[in-house]
């Protein structure tokens, strides 16, 4: 039986409202085929746009066995290239970030344009044509300050993502802010293991102090489900959208991704241990109503985000083996909040820090857990944690439908 047939049996028999078996958070051929029908298949969150300020300027990522570079062309244009050199294939780019004039490969010093054409060649001869060897491009697009990639050759549409995303962000003006402060770490979990952790609050009350004291656990809050019978919610929807900040509920067809605006507890306005802006100047000088809340939004398999009126934090999901996860969470300000006197690094960091640290101990207490022969999949809380019933049934959903051969819109599933 090929890993394909065997998990596609396991994906039929897989009980709905129960976590996966073994094999889907711990087998090496297992996470093969995540990578090859998820991670090397959907669009992925990479960064923002305002972290490309000029030509030249370039970030890099992992995605599984892909080295990617994601840089602002010399029309200002953001594209993604594969960092693989076309000559003997060494990595150009090896920094996280950096601005270049030109991508010079440090093996023998080909050099490309910030188009990726290939300029330069030395000593390949006077009539070497250089046309054929330019690097190779990656499906990249960008909305409300995100960048995405897609690695795919031939990606799912993205216009559908644009229009359910883009309006709830657009107020924001993301792509004119600044990244204040990244954090990367690694979790020694499986990247589902993750995102199932992430999907609920069912866990929060034992675990994270700092962010309860603004974050509400209610499941209506951080789940897909209840949040329009909820009467705190509606009439925080109506307060938003009559500023002009579109908050309501909006769930994808596919269930890959969702929109919505939520109050945070009592009168807190930021993700601080006070409650109080961790940012003395908003996010965007546009949107300052007070007490907007969060403006929640999930992508699979890549990102989660928190937008607040003084600053925003997003959240990137890699992974980078069977039971390791990069995690980087990036905070950003007004592009003229000034450190030391709009904010301090340590107030505005300080939730998010500590509840990243808990939930990777969290994580990798599951995993260990789960990499027992003992381990049988248990039942989620119908009450608490409908959130990971649906990231798994998408999971369920699209890795099925990828190893039948299939692209195409699922059902509806919350
Ligand atoms: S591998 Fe890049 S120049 Fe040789
Ligand atoms: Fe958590």
């Amino acid at each position: 039986m090929t890993t394909s047939t065997d998990m596609l049996s396991q994906l039929k028999n897989h009980r709905p409202g129960f976590t996966l078996s073994r094999k889907f958070y711990a087998d090496p051929d297992y996470y093969r085929l995540d990578l090859e029908h998820i991670y090397y298949r959907e669009w992925l969150f990479a960064g923002h746009d305002c972290e490309l300020p000029t030509a030249g300027s370039y970030m890099t990522m992992q995605v599984g066995d892909y080295p990617l570079i994601v840089l602002r062309s010399n029309n200002g244009q953001i594209i993604a290239l594969h960092n693989s050199c076309r000559h003997r294939g060494s990595r150009i780019c090896s920094a996280e970030k950096g601005t270049v004039k030109r991508l010079v490969c440090p093996y023998h010093q080909w050099s490309y344009d910030l188009d990726g054409a290939l300029l330069r060649a030395r000593h390949m001869g006077e009539d070497f044509d250089t046309q054929p060897y330019g690097l190779k491009r990656v499906h990249c697009e960008s909305v409300g300050g995100y960048i995405f990639v897609c690695v795919a050759p031939d990606p799912a549409d993205f216009e559908p993502v644009r229009r359910l995303v883009e309006p709830y962000l657009a107020p924001h003006r993301l792509s004119e802010a600044k990244v204040a402060f990244s954090s990367t770490i690694v979790e020694n979990g499986n990247w589902k293991l993750v995102w199932e952790n992430n999907r609920e609050c069912y866990h929060c009350a034992g675990n994270h102090p700092e962010l309860l004291r603004t974050f509400p656990e209610r499941p209506t809050v951080s789940g897909v489900m209840g949040a329009a019978t909820d009467p705190a919610i509606n009439g925080h929807w109506a307060k938003c959208e009559a500023a002009g900040l579109p908050s309501r509920f909006s769930l994808s067809e596919s269930g890959q991704y969702r929109a919505t605006r939520m109050p945070l507890v009592d009168q807190a306005v930021s993700y601080t241990m006070s409650g109080e802006p961790a940012v003395r100047r908003p996010l965007c000088d546009d949107v300052t109503l007070p007490g907007i809340g969060s403006l929640l939004l999930f992508h699979y398999p890549t990102t989660w985000n928190h937008v607040l009126g003084d600053h925003a934090i997003s959240f990137r999901v890699l992974p980078i083996g069977p039971t390791q996860t990069q995690l980087t969470t990036k905070w950003l300000v007004h592009k003229d909040a000034v450190e030391g006197v709009d904010y301090d690094i340590d107030e505005l960091t300080k939730v998010w820090l500590a509840t990243n640290d808990q939930d990777r101990g969290i994580v990798e207490e599951n995993q260990r857990g789960v990499n027992s022969p003992a381990f049988e999949p248990g039942p989620y809380s119908p009450q608490d944690e409908g959130g990971v019933s649906q990231f798994v049934d998408w999971y369920c959903r699209t890795m099925e439908r990828s190893l039948h051969g299939g692209r195409g819109n699922l059902s509806r599933v919350a």
